[in-house]
């Protein structure tokens, strides 16, 4: 019997990973965000609140909020003691992301911020803000070791980092590729494995989504 790993998907966020309507609607209005595909599966977002609550996080960045899916899930995590603030370039998908936090009961608690992911995460460092906890790196690929940066200002000894799309369908181990997405990849991991304030790994993922995967970060001081 053939099984293919949408398969195994569908099996497994059956058994564990119900959404409720509200999840449901939010991964659903991705067919009006300008990225109809990207948003993190339902087994990933429920791995991202684990890894959230696990890790005790109050406050989350996320870079790439899109239709706000990934956001619900960490904002659920935190609860309404915690806060997330989440970075969208496209207007239009902001718009579509805090309908969705109003829907889900989470936007109390989760911003959604306009405008260009390095941009308004360097108007948090100038601003000051306390440390996250986690932050959650999924915008632009060819934006990652800049979003690598700014995530090292904003973050404490301790914070995690997690950033999506490594692997993209194995392309990550071509270092002859000049596809800028997977020159950005290969380059944020260069630059985690060259920090030695750093701790980490990346893991593949097979699914709903494909051939991808995340590296998890551990900022160790
Ligand atoms: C793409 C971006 C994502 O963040 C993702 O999870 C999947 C795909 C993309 O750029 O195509
Ligand atoms: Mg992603």
């Amino acid at each position: 019997m053939e099984r293919s790993w949408e398969d195994v998907d569908a099996y497994l966020e059956d058994l564990l990973v119900r959404e409720d309507a509200a999840l449901a609607a939010a991964r659903e209005s991705a067919s009006r965000t300008t990225m109809p595909h990207a948003a993190v599966s339902p087994a990933q977002g429920r791995f991202l609140a684990l890894l959230a609550q696990a890790a005790g996080a109050r406050r989350v960045l996320e870079l790439g909020t899109l239709a706000g899916y990934s956001t619900i899930w960490l904002a659920r995590a935190v609860g309404p003691g915690g806060h997330v603030t989440t970075l969208e370039v496209e207007e239009r998908n902001a718009a579509v992301a805090r309908e969705n936090l109003e829907r889900a009961g989470v936007a109390g608690w989760a911003d959604v911020v306009v405008g260009p992911a390095a941009a308004s995460a360097q108007r948090l460092v100038d601003d000051g803000v306390a440390p996250f906890d986690l932050v959650f790196v999924d915008a632009d690929k060819p934006g990652n070791p800049r979003y690598l940066r700014l995530a090292l200002e904003l973050t404490r000894p301790g914070s995690l980092i997690v950033v999506d799309n490594v692997v993209r369908a194995g392309a990550v181990a071509d270092a002859a590729s000049d596809d800028p997405r997977v020159v950005g990849s290969r380059q944020v991991l260069a630059d985690i494995a060259a920090d030695d304030r750093l701790e980490a790994t990346a893991l593949q993922t097979v699914g709903g989504k494909g051939w991808d995967g995340f590296a998890l970060v551990r900022r160790v001081r």
